[in-house]
């Protein structure tokens, strides 16, 4: 599985910037969350660096270290901000040593296998005292599109957790969790797929996001109903079709 989500983000390294602006939006609120003044920082799921672009703003002379599974992408953040250590690896099986006073990760623990685990095995290279913040795309997100696939067998939705499934792992500690709801405007249908694709969140564990004739039946004419324009018809309101995305 880990193997298709690596090929899906590594085949959106050229179009992932002008595709992620929920995802800038979430890395730009969870820099505005954190508390500490910190020096090093251990970015989890850096992909090209929108998160770490916040975190280089926010803690101008820190170490930051970058990890990410994704060769191509890193190469990307590792252009905008030559300073930092970039280790592509395995973020559920962490190459490093020491200690950090921040370890953190925007949109990225909702690809993990086992996040609860891995959140505890991360936790031991956090300084005593020091500071743990992650967001992640949580269940209920794109709920237009579950539904879209539950009337005509089109596409397929990501099986995300719950927010409460990654608090496991920090029971004992202090912690503060927020919910939060946000709604993307989109002129089509069709525009809001292309946007999906190129941030390389396509990995559903059915197949792909959607094959090429499944597409090409979603748009076409002579089906009697047009699959966007079933979506359309249920989703937009009145001038842009709406996608809800939640997070944690
Ligand atoms: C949606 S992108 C988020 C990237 C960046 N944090 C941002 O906010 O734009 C998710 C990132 O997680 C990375 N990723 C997925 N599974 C991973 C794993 N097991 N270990 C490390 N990185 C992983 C992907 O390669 C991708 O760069």
């Amino acid at each position: 599985m880990k193997i298709h989500i690596k090929r899906s983000f590594d085949a959106s390294c050229s179009t992932y910037d002008s595709s992620c602006d929920i995802q800038r939006m979430v890395a730009s609120h969870l820099c505005s969350l954190l508390k500490g003044e910190h020096k090093s920082i251990l970015e989890i799921g850096t992909g090209t660096g929108i998160y770490t672009d916040e975190l280089r703003r926010r803690y101008a002379y820190a170490d930051i270290t970058c990890v990410d599974i994704s060769h191509p992408l890193l190469k990307g953040a590792k252009e905008k901000h030559p300073e930092n250590i970039y280790i592509c690896a395995d973020g559920e099986n962490l190459p490093v040593k020491g200690e950090y006073d921040l370890i953190t990760a925007s949109s990225a623990f909702q690809w993990f296998s086992n996040p609860g685990l891995s959140i505890s095995e991360m936790l031991k290279f956090l300084k005593k005292g020091g500071e743990f913040a992650f967001s992640i795309f949580a269940k209920g997100t794109f709920t237009e599109m579950a539904i879209l696939n539950n009337m005509t067998g089109f596409g397929s939705v990501y099986n995300l957790r719950a927010g409460s499934e990654y608090l496991s792992a920090l029971e004992g500690t202090e912690f503060e969790h927020e919910e939060r709801e946000y709604v993307l405007m989109f002129d089509s249908v069709q525009e809001f797929l292309k946007k999906q694709k190129g941030t390389g969140a396509t990995f559903t564990g059915v197949n792909r996001f959607t094959s090429k004739s499944a597409y090409r039946k979603f748009l076409c004419d002579s089906v009697p109903h047009r699959y966007d324009r079933i979506f359309e018809k249920k989703f937009r309101n009145p001038q842009f079709v709406s996608i809800l995305y939640r997070f944690d």
